[in-house]
């Protein structure tokens, strides 16, 4: 699969957790069902998704940097490291493809903490509140972003 046709899901802290923490704001799905779910979306668009999940912000930086070279896009749910990672904003400010942050609750609705994005500043956008159908919106707007280069970068 070429860089041009591959999506990366990055998966922060506790996600692996999903399907039994805190349903009403994460809903039932496993991470699993949603990478799947990812997957079927961009698989109609002709787009390849490589999924990965890690608690640790560092394994997180990490896939980041390597999808420089191996990816057009990428899909981010960083759990809570989005209200505090200015690493994870470095890394994703060096990343020149598509990106899209994904949250399944919506954080402005929920505690204060929850309203600051460290990454907002340098995606392309953010879908926010619409639980897994989120990450289809998501890969839509990498699919629409892709194909219309002219569309404003982050
Ligand atoms: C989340 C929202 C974050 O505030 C939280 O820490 C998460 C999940 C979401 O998908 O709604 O772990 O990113």
């Amino acid at each position: 699969m070429s860089a041009q046709r591959e999506i990366l899901l990055v998966s922060g802290p506790n996600l692996d957790l999903l399907g039994e923490r805190d349903p009403r704001h994460y809903g039932t799905a496993t991470l699993d069902e949603i990478v799947e779910r990812t997957r079927r979306r961009a698989a109609a668009a002709g787009l390849a998704v490589r999924h990965v999940q890690s608690n640790a912000e560092s394994v997180l930086i990490e896939a980041v940097h390597e999808a420089r070279q191996t990816a057009a896009a990428l899909i981010i749910n960083a759990g809570a490291l989005t209200h505090s990672s200015w690493a994870l904003h470095d890394a994703l400010e060096a990343f020149a493809g598509v990106k899209v942050e994904v949250h399944l609750s919506n954080p402005a609705a929920r505690e204060g903490f929850r309203h600051v994005s460290t990454l907002a500043g340098v995606v392309n956008g953010t879908v926010a509140g619409f639980g897994p159908l989120g990450y289809d919106l998501a890969v839509d707007a990498v699919v629409a972003l892709l194909g219309a280069p002219g569309m404003p970068a982050a």
